[in-house]
């Protein structure tokens, strides 16, 4: 299945990079404590991606590439809670991969899973290898993610899927007019209710729809030096689609009914529990959210609300 170039294996991952130094720039034990897999939070995902391709008429079985596995909240619940015949999961660090097989090797799993080390850009497989092709908040941190998103056509069969679970632009930017306009609000609080330190991240998240804009708009080579670059845009991600020959795209929101106000909400409380700022502070401030919801109505069916979204591309 493998292109064929040549690779090195060891404790049972093989090598597939083509630059050895190009390595993530997170902190392997900083990102698995603040992520935290646990069997609870695994098993949602794997229901999440296997009703996905289901809900697109197509069992939830055969064969699997996941790029960016990381700390392996997906992966481990495809391993051990899906119906898929074979998990290839892979990564581009070896610290990660190194976790991740650990982690693996303790579980009780249903499929057989393969490791690699590969830059989710090249995928050195053959063409039309993988029925899926798996991503959980992945392509936000490659410059050139739409390398990734044609290698992932390329590798996929004709009907397979490709999922990537993602920050849509759509939400977030409601979440950073929201946070700013608290941010205002506070301003004129004769006592405000939040600190120094909390008014400082509300800042961060009001400017941070506007700077990802620009990272997607800039020099995508300069980005190199920065982890989180980009939100994306559903109209952007449906041309890509259709440019590179896709023949269906979706994105599926987890908000589908409730109100536009309540989800903004439920963003910012999950920035505020990340961040340590109690979500209750938020209270004083309900009518931003009820601002929301008078203005824009309820979510509709298909449209991405949340912090997260998942892109659906059949090929
Ligand atoms: C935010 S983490 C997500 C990890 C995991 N999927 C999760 O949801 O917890 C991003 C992952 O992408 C990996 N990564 C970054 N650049 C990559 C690349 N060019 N190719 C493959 N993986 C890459 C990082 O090593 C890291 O494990």
């Amino acid at each position: 299945m493998s292109c064929g170039h040549v690779c090195r294996e060891e404790d049972g991952v093989l090598d597939l990079r083509l630059d050895a130094s190009f390595d993530t720039l997170l902190d392997v034990e900083e990102y698995d404590a603040a992520h935290h897999v646990t069997d609870g939070s695994a098993r949602i995902l794997a229901r999440l991606y296997s009703d996905i391709v289901t809900g697109k008429g197509k069992a939830a079985t055969g064969k699997v590439l996941e790029i960016g596995a990381g700390s392996g909240n997906l992966t481990c619940g495809l391993a051990e809670h899906s119906e898929f015949a074979e998990i290839h999961c892979s990564d581009l660090s070896p610290a990660f991969m190194r976790l991740l097989c650990q982690r693996i090797k303790m579980l009780s799993c249903r499929n057989t899973v393969h490791f690699y080390l590969l830059d989710a850009n090249e995928l050195p497989f053959v063409p039309g290898s993988f029925d899926f092709v798996f991503g959980h908040s992945i392509l936000h941190h490659l410059a050139h993610f739409e390398r990734a998103i044609a290698a992932a056509y390329r590798v996929l069969k004709p009907g397979g899927i490709a999922v990537f679970g993602e920050p849509v632009m759509d939400t977030n930017a409601l979440i950073s007019l929201a946070a700013g306009t608290i941010r205002m609000m506070e301003t004129v609080r004769p006592v405000p209710a939040f600190t120094r330190r909390e008014q400082a991240i509300l800042e961060v998240v009001a400017r941070r729809s506007a700077e990802k804009r620009a990272n997607m708009e800039g020099d995508r080579d300069a980005l190199r030096q920065i982890e989180d670059k980009f939100m994306f845009a559903l109209a952007d991600m449906r041309h890509l689609a259709k440019e590179l020959g896709f023949s269906d795209f979706d994105c599926i929101s987890p908000h589908v009914g409730k109100g536009y106000g309540a989800a903004v909400k439920a963003g910012l409380v999950q920035i505020f529990r990340q961040c340590a700022i109690d979500p209750a502070k938020l209270d004083p401030y309900q009518a931003v959210f009820e601002n929301l919801e008078l203005t824009m109505g309820p979510v509709a069916d298909r449209h991405p609300v949340g912090m997260f979204s998942y892109f659906v591309f059949v090929k």
